[in-house]
């Protein structure tokens, strides 16, 4: 589930131009429009979509950590509709900043315990209730996945794509959250 990694690096741009927003600096709203944009194609239609149809209903076959994967599944569809928002709202003529910068923070104070509960807990008890064969079956069935819906390079061009959007906000440079 490389896929955390790229929603990570969104976050980022999330929290970057909510900062700008708040400060009054110029906010670039074609990187949001992008932003979201990838949340919606690589996290939301693709990578929740798996754990969706693959992980959630094994666990709740298994009457195991069904309370987690219920709210698991009702930030999903949260997360859906605050990226319709974001998108609404950076494509609009006169931008609330206000209110964008309230939804980009909902977004990735919910992201960020979401994907760090799937990183511990979800998808390391995921182990114990499939076969060995079964995970890798899974793997090679989520890797067909990526290719059918984003070509060979799905992963490598989502990173790129966030790159380009860290760059356009001065983050790109890793050293720059290194204390001084
Ligand atoms: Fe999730
Ligand atoms: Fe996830």
């Amino acid at each position: 589930m490389r896929e955390h990694g790229v929603l990570s690096r969104v976050l980022l741009v999330y929290d970057e131009s909510a900062r700008r927003l708040e400060s009054t600096e110029d906010m670039p709203m074609d990187v949001l429009t992008s932003a979201a944009g990838l949340l919606r194609r690589f996290i939301e239609d693709y990578h929740e979509k798996l754990e969706e149809e693959h992980l959630f209903p094994r666990f709740m076959q298994a009457g195991k950590l069904v309370e987690l994967v219920s709210v698991l599944r009702s930030q999903h569809e949260e997360g859906r509709r605050l990226t319709d928002e974001v998108r609404r709202l950076a494509t609009s003529k006169e931008v609330d900043r206000g209110r964008l910068v309230t939804v980009l923070r909902q977004f990735v104070r919910m992201y960020r315990p979401h994907e760090a509960r799937e990183d511990t807990v979800l998808f390391p008890a995921f182990r114990s209730i499939v076969s060995k064969d079964e995970y890798e079956a899974l793997g090679e069935a989520f890797e067909d996945r990526e290719h059918a819906l984003f070509g060979e390079h799905g992963f490598e061009d989502a990173v790129a794509d966030v790159a380009r959007m860290e760059q356009a906000l001065g983050i790109h440079d890793l050293a720059m959250f290194t204390p001084r």
